[in-house]
């Protein structure tokens, strides 16, 4: 159906579509509070987490994302394990993401106990048009990784802000060895030279005078790049310089993303299936379910 952004009845036609065939799953995100008070860029974070929820079923083992969107997922699903008895089991991407789960009253699990997972559901600090990603804003990327790669299927949630045409002008984080992390990083530099990319400068990530140190004891270097003109190769020739630990590139992982806008409107991209679908999340503007976030 085509949709004039400037006709009033622009929502209307969106509420058509969202009870039509443009929807698939479960209902979880209607008639849900709005938290209020909320900044724009965080209403558009929430929808799109609401609608992600939509996804997530009785039984499944759901691999849970680290950062500020992944956070209001992490919440909606408590509320459903609370006040609708789902019963899923959540493995999280850091020890940030396992407390939360933990205090909306998800059962938390290892990647062990579960070997494999339904779902993962994250955030993103980029995603390209072939759904490649840049993560690790949060330094939680080597778990990220290892978590959504162990999923039948990656969701990442986003504010439009997230979508580039080319990943590389968030700087990609890149996890390291403590060990020798200059010389990782003066190899690293070097290596920019010969690779398609605008920028080549790098810098030590810090929590205020002392290094950002990951939840597996690393190093976070954080390169300026640019524009990543080949995100396949370049997370490949990441990956084998030693002291890398692992990239914030994510490629072939994610399948679908779901876009948020701050008038509850959710954009709903999947790779496999090549379709953009576009709905509004039916929410109730009352009180503040959402308290205490800790992201
Ligand atoms: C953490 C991540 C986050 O998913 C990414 O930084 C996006 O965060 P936010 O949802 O707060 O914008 O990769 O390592």
């Amino acid at each position: 159906m085509q949709t004039d952004r400037t006709n009033p009845n622009f929502f209307m036609q969106r509420l058509a579509c969202r009870c039509g065939d443009d929807y698939k799953g479960a209902n979880h995100s209607k008639n849900r509070p709005m938290p209020e008070e909320l900044s724009p860029i965080d209403k558009a974070k929430y929808v799109a987490a609401r609608r992600a929820a939509d996804y997530v079923e009785d039984g499944m083992r759901v691999g849970l994302g680290t950062g500020s969107t992944a956070a209001w997922l992490v919440r909606c699903l408590g509320e459903m394990v609370r006040d609708e008895g789902l019963k899923i089991r959540g493995v999280p991407t850091s020890t940030r993401t396992a407390d939360l789960a933990r205090k909306v009253g998800i059962e938390v699990i290892t990647l062990d106990e579960a070997r494999w997972l339904d779902l993962t559901i994250d955030g993103a600090d980029e995603f390209d048009p072939d759904l490649n990603l840049i993560k690790g804003g949060g330094g939680a990327l080597l778990h990220e990784k290892i978590v959504a790669t162990a999923s039948d299927q990656m969701i990442v949630i986003a504010d439009a802000g997230k979508e580039v045409e080319h990943l590389g002008a968030f700087p990609l984080p890149v996890e390291v060895i403590p060990l020798g992390w200059k010389t990782t990083q003066s190899l690293i530099e070097e290596t920019l030279v010969s690779m398609d990319v605008m920028g080549r400068s790098s810098s030590l990530r810090m929590n205020a005078e002392k290094p950002f140190i990951t939840d597996e004891g690393n190093y976070i270097l954080d390169l300026h790049l640019g524009r990543i003109g080949n995100p396949r190769q370049f997370a490949l020739v990441m990956n084998q310089m030693p002291g890398v630990v692992e990239n914030g590139i994510f490629v072939d992982i994610c399948d679908t993303v779901i876009i948020g806008f701050a008038d509850g409107r959710i954009e709903l991209r999947d790779l496999n299936e090549g379709s953009v679908r576009q709905g509004v999340v039916e929410v109730a503007e009352n009180d503040n379910l959402f308290t205490d976030l800790a992201d």
